[in-house]
């Protein structure tokens, strides 16, 4: 494996796409166990989470459905600043035990302000399961339940995360090269 160009920038193997697939399969293993007759309702945040969505979920071998969202952000009024809004969430939440399926939690603003649209349909139950997880980027406290990797705060491509709209179809996770 070596450097890869993407756009104007150079990026390392990181995390490959065997350590991705086993952590998933962990990931799931615990799901199983932990939602065994829950029939859980997983809530894929598209675009990012695609390919981690999809890998779990295979993965997944109890009862479960599974629906995509996607967020999108909007000024809103002075006192309301930016308003997230969620395209496609029609499935009803009220009393399901609900899993959010996201890529990588950066500040975690996304999941802050999502969330409470969530509570608000009230669930039986609401976690987080996300690949990726940078802890050093928290500006908003999140939570994540299940989580695959704890990563540097640096900027990360492949396996659905994008750089600029390119790399998401990579296999496994690169990482910017920097200076
Ligand atoms: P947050 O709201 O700051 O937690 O950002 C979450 C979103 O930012 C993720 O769902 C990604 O789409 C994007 N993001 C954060 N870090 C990276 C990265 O390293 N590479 C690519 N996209 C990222
Ligand atoms: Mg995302």
């Amino acid at each position: 494996m070596s450097i890869i160009r993407v756009h104007d920038k150079d990026f390392e193997p990181y995390l490959s796409a065997g350590e991705i697939e086993a952590k998933i399969q962990g990931i799931a293993r615990q799901v199983d166990k932990d939602y065994a007759d829950k029939k859980p309702l997983f809530v894929a945040i598209l675009n990012g989470s695609f390919m981690f969505a999809s890998d779990l979920f295979k993965a997944i071998t109890i009862e479960s459905e599974i629906c995509f969202i996607k967020l999108a952000s909007y000024k809103g009024t002075k006192s309301t600043g930016q308003v997230i809004t969620a395209i496609g969430l029609d499935t009803d939440m009220h009393g399901r035990h609900v899993i959010i399926l996201e890529d990588i939690v950066d500040t975690g603003k996304t999941l802050s302000e999502f969330l409470p649209q969530l509570e608000h349909q009230q669930p039986a139950s609401l976690k987080i399961a996300a690949l990726l997880h940078k802890p050093e980027a928290t500006v908003y406290p999140i939570s994540v339940d299940y989580l695959g990797f704890s990563v540097p705060n640096k900027f990360l491509l492949g396996y659905g995360l994008d750089y600029d709209g390119l790399g998401r179809n990579i296999p496994s996770i690169y990482k910017l090269v920097e200076g």
